[in-house]
């Protein structure tokens, strides 16, 4: 298949509607259409359309038991796609939309495939902040089913070259509005009958933001992913280690029970570089330097092609086949922007030992300690 490619930047000029129109076409004909949101470039495909969505995980090469979001441009489109909205999602929503959190709430039955609920009872629903997600989720008038436009176990893209280099010829269309902003993948959240909201998966807005936007209601962090079989349960080690769930220090955070909702995405190793890598975390920074450097020193001399993930600040403290500053301490926005890019570079070198410093687990730094956990199968030293 040939993949068309539009390049229109970040802004929607005038002169440009026309290319999103053709794109908006090409989604309601059941094609599938990479585009740019504020976290990664997504792979859209009409929700309706059960052969459509088969498209995206056959492009995507995913385990079709892992559900996906659907996009929205417009609040009215919501009464289509939910039965109801309980008074917490309506509020999360209120102040966060459009914006990097998505609610999972109950299906209307038949109103989106069920490939994209994977036979779920609910939808996980969300509305990008980017102008040209915005405007094509318009012209397509249909709510669009979006996983980020990656190879499956590669990290997402943020840009549309990444799009390219895991999709080209695999999917018919990419709409390509430079780099994305936020760079880590949304927010997911449940609220339970009980009011409580569950983050399923930490994103862009941080388990402090949604204590300060529902400050009566508890916010149940993210159990730590524990594997390859089973999901959403409590990692050995609990909230006092370093596997605590994200908040749990400043949210009074509970980790998950077993009747706790669960996000079937959970359950599977994502973002994976090629080379092995390992997360190095400490106290102080001087003993995770030097802990780094000597590890850095015996893979090379056994004949690893050796990188290290750090931040701008403490780049030259290194020497490897690839050094790679991602964003700087002064700003954990940067480091999530930069993650995935950072993640893929190491594939393009080749490295074969990777070892990566580590965020702290709060604000945006709970989502890319996540990710990078994932890319690291749950490596971690501690020094
Ligand atoms: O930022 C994002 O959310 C990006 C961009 C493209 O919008 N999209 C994205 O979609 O990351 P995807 O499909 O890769 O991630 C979907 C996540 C998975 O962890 C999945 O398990 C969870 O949401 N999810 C989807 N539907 C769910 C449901 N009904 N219940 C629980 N979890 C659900
Ligand atoms: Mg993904």
């Amino acid at each position: 298949m040939k993949t068309k490619n539009w390049a229109v930047g970040k802004e929607l000029l005038p002169d440009r509607l026309s290319i999103i129109q053709e794109a908006a076409e090409f989604l309601r004909a059941g094609k599938l259409v990479a585009f740019p949101t504020e976290t990664v470039y997504g792979l859209g495909a009409d929700a309706r359309s059960t052969e459509a969505v088969e498209g995206i995980f056959r492009a995507k090469g995913r385990p079709s038991d892992n559900p996906l979001i659907v996009h929205i441009a417009d609040k009215s489109q919501l009464h289509d796609l939910v039965d109801r909205v309980d008074e917490t999602s309506c509020r999360l929503m209120d102040a966060c939309w459009p914006g990097p959190l998505t609610l999972v709430l109950p299906v209307k039955p038949g109103a989106v495939s069920p490939r994209v609920t994977a036979g779920l009872a609910t939808v996980a629903v969300r509305m990008p902040e980017h102008p040209l997600a915005l405007a094509l989720l318009r012209a397509a008038g249909c709510p669009v089913a979006a996983p980020s436009a990656n190879r499956s176990g590669r990290p997402s893209p943020t840009e549309a070259q990444h799009v390219r280099d895991d999709l080209d010829g695999l999917i018919d269309g990419i709409v390509d509005g430079g780099p994305t902003g936020v760079g880590v993948e949304s927010t997911v959240v449940e609220v339970d009958a009980d009011g409580r909201v569950h983050v399923l998966r930490p994103g862009g807005v941080s388990a402090e933001r949604l204590a300060q936007l529902v400050p009566e209601a508890q916010i149940v962090a993210a159990a730590h992913d524990d594997g390859a079989d089973g999901y959403g349960a409590v990692a050995a080690g609990g909230a006092a280690g370093p596997d605590a769930p994200a908040g749990g220090r400043d949210g009074g955070a509970q980790p998950l029970t077993a009747t706790a909702p669960k996000s079937p995405g959970m359950k599977y190793a994502h973002y994976a570089p090629r080379g092995r890598l390992t997360l190095v975390r400490g106290d102080s920074a001087e003993r995770v330097a030097a802990y780094i450097r000597q590890e850095l020193d015996a893979a090379r001399s056994r004949g690893e092609v050796t990188g290290v993930l750090t931040v701008a600040e403490r780049a030259s403290l290194y020497t490897a086949d690839l050094v790679v500053p991602c964003g700087s301490l002064a700003e954990p926005e940067s480091v999530a922007r930069g993650l995935y890019a950072a993640l893929r570079r190491f594939d393009d070198a080749g490295a074969t030992f990777i070892l990566a410093e580590t965020p702290e687990e709060r604000g945006i730094g709970a989502a890319v300690l996540n990710r990078l956990r994932k890319a690291a199968a749950d490596r971690v030293v501690e020094v």
